[in-house]
């Protein structure tokens, strides 16, 4: 495995992040597709075995039930000193009002909920999940930073948003004299190249890591277009994410990995390793394969003349996954 500092921090971390959004119980919270206990606690085994220290989940997935299958994992087969979990908050967790954003409430309220359902006492990485236009940014960046120095978390992240927000959310902090964002969690792959626009820039300037959340755009880079799975028939927000002319970027990945033999997850994601500025693809696994793959990606190095293959078909998306 591979470590790198997460953008300009001294945290090491994996160069893959296991993304467990695709651990929870499918009958809690939307994503029908989940894997229970019994079916992730082995992938999860799977990947620190293969030196993967870096955990990616969020309070709103599988209605908190990935936090606690993901701690309880952890706190068997790991060492706590050694791994980076990183966890998120925006999402409603109850009906009724401050179930869910970004208001200093929120943020006090489900920092506790989240530590008690990883069962640890701090999270390395607490990232808002969303902006939320109806809280002022200093009250969502103050309280973000009084968690910080109440030890609850080490660093503090954002995910998919606006370049001009989260610019206004890192010079507000620095206005304030408050704890500043270290990574951004944004929808990036070969499929959905948009963050190229304003966000990757903005984050190389700032020295800001990225980690970008479905590197293999939900399993469409690992199969033919018409091909589907039991996830990709019911992953409602997966389905809205992308287009027909993303036809022709799944064909050239496939005829980059047939020439080279190897499985398409592998060119995928070596593609977005080669980005400036991405510290760790957050990878979804649902089988133990996947992890291989995930880990391999690191010994592929395209050439320029693949990388171009790869590029050269994609077309502009309008923006999604906000
Ligand atoms: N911040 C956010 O808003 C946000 C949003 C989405 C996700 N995330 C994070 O990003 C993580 C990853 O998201 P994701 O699951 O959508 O990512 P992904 O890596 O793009 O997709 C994972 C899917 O790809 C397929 N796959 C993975 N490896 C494969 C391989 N080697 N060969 C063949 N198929 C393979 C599997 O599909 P099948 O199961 O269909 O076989 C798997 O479920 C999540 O767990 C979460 O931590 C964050």
């Amino acid at each position: 495995m591979e470590y790198v500092k997460l953008g300009s921090t001294g945290l090491d971390v994996s160069r893959i992040c296991l993304g467990c959004m695709s651990f929870g119980l499918p009958d809690r919270g939307t994503h029908t597709w989940s894997l229970d206990e019994e079916a992730s606690r082995p992938l999860i085994r799977r990947a620190l075995d293969a030196g993967i220290n870096f955990f990616d989940t969020a309070n709103v997935y599988s209605d908190g039930t990935s936090e606690e299958i993901v701690g309880r994992a952890l706190a068997e087969y790991a060492n706590r000193d050694e791994i980076v979990l990183a966890t998120k908050v925006h999402g409603r967790m109850r009906s009724g009002p401050n179930s869910g954003g970004l208001s200093r409430k929120a943020v006090m309220t489900e920092i506790d909920h989240s530590l008690r359902r990883l069962g640890t006492d701090y999270v390395d990485l607490y990232q808002i999940h969303r902006w939320d236009p109806t809280t002022p940014v200093e009250e969502t960046m103050e309280a973000l930073h009084d968690v910080v120095k109440a030890g609850k978390a080490r660093y503090i992240g954002a995910s998919s948003m606006y370049a001009w927000q989260f610019s206004k959310a890192q010079y507000t902090a620095r206005l304030g004299g408050w704890t500043r964002f270290v990574s951004m969690q944004n929808h990036y792959n070969l499929l959905y190249r948009e963050e190229e626009r304003e966000m990757l820039a903005l984050c190389a300037d700032q020295g800001v890591g990225t980690l970008p959340w479905s590197p293999l755009a939900r399993g469409r880079l690992t199969r033919d277009w018409d091909e589907t799975s039991e996830r990709s028939r019911t992953d409602e927000f997966g389905k809205r994410l992308y287009q027909e002319g993303d036809r022709a970027v799944v064909d050239a990945v496939a005829a980059v990995a047939a020439e080279r033999g190897v499985p398409r997850a592998r060119v995928a994601l070596a593609w977005l390793l080669q980005q400036n500025t991405v510290a760790a693809p957050i990878v979804g696994v649902t089988k133990p394969h996947h992890v291989d793959d995930a880990v391999a990606a690191l010994d592929v190095h395209l050439t320029d003349k693949e990388t171009e293959a790869l590029q050269e078909p994609y077309r502009p998306h309008h923006v999604s996954g906000h």
